[in-house]
């Protein structure tokens, strides 16, 4: 098991690197975890689970070089146990698969969890919750898609939030809530409110002229003060 470096509160901001200048990736992590944010989320997509290709091992070995801070990956793609192998290499401490791209949910999250990181489950906002329930007992983490997979910048689903409610009752002490898309000072608190402790942004985060500004506002919003 990968340690995450939690802090004494357990709602952590994730800044998504979709939204990151690549040309200066690790200046570009350095400085959102240096404006306050906790980890950093990698968005991985093959350009046919989702409508976008996006980043792969060697950019994820690129970003664990950067720094040391947890790397939080998000499976956007079809085969999620061919390439889980390659990801845990390249230096990921969780794996979160789409419950769509799978055919067993709870055997993928057993695999990926012997490769010796933390799993997560996601799913399509379209789909149904019951399809993540006999995975449970084997994840660490429930990712709520918030907008369509695939793009950041999108606006927030309020839909998100009652599944969130239903969601959250069903986890362990131990098990975390995360929510991905349209994340900003006024969507982080309804989240918050509906039992989320992750929260992922790229664009509340990576296009704020001052982003040490934009973690304090969103920290704020949460009641945390820095
Ligand atoms: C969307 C990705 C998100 C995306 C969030 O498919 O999973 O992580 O980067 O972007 P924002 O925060 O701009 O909605
Ligand atoms: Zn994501």
């Amino acid at each position: 098991m990968v340690p995450a470096p939690y802090r004494s509160t357990d709602r952590m901001i994730l800044a998504s690197i979709l939204s990151a200048d690549l040309g200066h990736l690790a200046n570009e992590i350095d400085d959102v975890l240096t404006a306050g944010a906790d980890f950093i989320h990698v968005d991985i997509m093959d350009g046919h689970f989702v409508p976008n290709i996006s980043f792969g091992p060697h950019l994820t070995e690129a970003a664990r070089k950067a720094s040391p801070a947890y790397l939080d990956l998000h499976l956007m793609i079809s085969e999620p146990l061919k390439y889980a192998p390659a990801f845990v290499k390249a230096g990921a401490d969780a794996l979160t698969f789409h419950v769509e791209a799978v055919s067993d949910a709870k055997a993928t999250a057993r695999e990926i969890r012997k490769l010796g990181c933390r799993v997560g489950i996601t799913l399509k906002p379209g789909t149904p919750l019951e399809t993540i329930w006999p995975a449970l007992d084997d994840v660490d983490l429930v990712l709520v898609m918030s907008v369509e997979p695939g793009f950041s910048g999108q606006k927030f689903m309020p839909d998100a939030l009652p599944r969130a409610r239903q969601i959250r009752p069903r986890l362990r002490a131990d098990q975390r809530l995360e929510i991905d898309g349209g994340i900003h000072r006024s969507t982080i608190r309804p989240a918050a409110d509906a039992g989320v402790d992750w929260f992922v942004c790229a664009s509340a985060i990576f296009d704020a002229t001052d982003r040490k500004a934009a973690v304090a506002e969103l920290r704020a919003a949460l009641g945390q003060a820095e």
